[in-house]
């Protein structure tokens, strides 16, 4: 990827809503925003782009201008550079594109865009440069059940981020920077909001319930 993201400078969408179904997954580090993606692409054949995993991967990718600086957001549980993020998701979205398109085509793209996204600049440049999105799946969880899972998690995960110091941190910038982004869409009646603090069968469950009836065959 370039030191200037192409992404900075683009004013119109990549892709169309008519096209492709963009879902943004919102909800704290350790709400199960993963796990209930991993559910909705068996039952839906939604692609599922976690932000936060192209960003790891971004940061061990030989020769990424980015590394050092994505480490270091990570660890402190700040939030990246919009521009390298937004680019991530619009490289994987056209490669994914690109290799449905491949095979046997036709059938519409739909994204679960997975912990995305966490600013409002994200938002804006997201909608504006990459595809507006149709809606945003928010899973609400107490902190003190996101702390449990994020520790037990963190027991096996290897993730620079799953300890006590930065999960208090990544609490802090989902409160105050990211809460705001939900709350945005929010008024635009664009949020499905589930209850995250049961355990994930549940969750799914209600989750499956709401999804299809906001959004029924046509997505
Ligand atoms: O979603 P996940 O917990 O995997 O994200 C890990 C970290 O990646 C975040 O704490 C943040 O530092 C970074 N991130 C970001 N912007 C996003 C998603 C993740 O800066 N939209
Ligand atoms: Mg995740």
């Amino acid at each position: 990827m370039p030191a200037v993201p192409p992404v900075a400078s683009k004013t119109s969408p990549t892709f169309s809503p008519n096209d492709v179904t963009v879902l943004f997954v919102l909800g704290g580090p350790g709400a199960g925003k993963g796990t209930q993606c991993a559910r909705l692409v068996e039952d839906f054949g939604f692609t599922h782009l976690s932000a936060g995993d192209l960003l790891r991967a971004e940061q061990t990718r030989e020769g990424s201008e980015f590394g050092a600086l994505i480490r270091d957001c990570i660890k402190d549980g700040s939030i990246v550079p919009m521009e390298v993020t937004v680019q991530l998701l619009e490289n994987a979205m056209k490669d994914t594109i690109a290799a449905v398109r491949g095979g046997s085509g036709g059938a519409k793209a739909r994204f679960l865009i997975d912990g995305f996204p966490r600013k409002m600049d994200q938002a804006f440049k997201f909608e504006e440069a990459v595809c507006p999105a149709r809606l945003v799946l928010f899973f609400d969880c107490p902190e003190d059940e996101m702390e449990r899972r994020l520790l037990e998690r963190g027991k096996t995960s290897g993730r620079s981020d799953d300890n006590a110091d930065s999960i208090r941190k990544r609490f802090r910038t989902f409160v105050e920077t990211s809460m705001p982004v939900v709350d945005h869409y929010e008024k635009e009646g664009r949020v499905i909001k589930v209850d995250a603090t049961p355990a994930p069968d549940a969750v799914y469950r209600d989750t499956q319930a709401k999804l299809t009836k906001v959004l029924g065959d046509n997505f």
